[in-house]
């Protein structure tokens, strides 16, 4: 799973660098990804991928210090950033000062600027990575929440979560535009909400409410969290 979240990355970079001199990815938090964002500091991706053409986004972030170690954005650059050239005014990161709210209308402004964007407009990201909580919410998008029947603004605050924190998170209008979704879900905590989403489609989870309109989504399970699902779903 690792290998391969790091190889549709790298393939994605170079694609896009190549069509249209840049690659406009985001990235959630949580633990899942962190094996993969060490690995693409390391070679051959470090050589391979064109760091200097890569804007990077945050899917969502909690609201804690950097160095806290529920930052997201705190672990994306322990793990990656530190160690890659990406050029420090293409790491967007989404702050929350002087609250939430602001800090997420600030990170809406932001994309709003970078895609050059004109109003009822959503931003078409490249390449989006998403978790999976083993509640079946994504991004910072809890169920019952009413973050999820958002359908004008780009990244709002919420609360919510292990840890419960305040959180600013990306809406469904911006997951539903990107071109490419990869959700990434380890481990046998997972196994049951992966059950619930693959095989009992009336239940909608947060994660099910991710359906981009032009894009596609891309699984990539370990076999931990794929253990319950029926052969014919699980592809090596
Ligand atoms: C967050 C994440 C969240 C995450 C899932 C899975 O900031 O909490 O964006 O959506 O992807 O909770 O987290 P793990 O990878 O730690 O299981």
């Amino acid at each position: 799973m690792v290998i391969t979240g790091a190889d549709i990355f790298k393939m994605a970079a170079i694609d896009y660098v190549k069509k249209k001199g840049r690659f406009v990815v985001a990235v959630s938090g949580g633990s899942t990804p962190r094996p993969m964002h060490r690995l693409l500091s390391e070679e051959p991706y470090f050589s391979e991928i064109p760091w200097d053409k890569i804007d990077f986004f945050w899917v969502d972030e909690r609201c804690v210090p950097e160095n806290d170690p529920a930052s997201n954005f705190g672990m994306a650059k322990k793990d990656l950033l530190n160690r890659v050239p990406i050029p420090v005014n293409q790491i967007h990161q989404m702050t929350s000062y002087p609250s939430p709210e602001e800090g997420a209308l600030n990170y809406e402004k932001k994309i709003k600027e970078y895609f050059r964007l004109k109003e009822g407009e959503f931003p078409v990201f490249d390449l989006i990575y998403l978790g999976i909580g083993n509640d079946g919410h994504t991004a910072s998008l809890f169920s019952g929440d009413k973050a999820l029947e958002e359908t004008k603004r780009l990244v709002i605050a919420v609360k919510g979560g292990d840890p419960y924190v305040s959180r600013i998170t990306m809406t469904y209008p911006v997951l539903n535009h990107a071109t490419q979704i990869v959700f990434m879900v380890s481990g046998r905590g997972k196994s049951d909400v992966l059950k619930t989403i693959f095989e009992n489609r009336k239940d909608m989870l947060p994660a099910q409410r991710v359906q981009p309109s032009q894009g596609n989504i891309t699984w990539l399970l370990d076999k931990e969290a794929a253990s319950l699902l029926s052969g014919d779903i699980v592809h090596e």
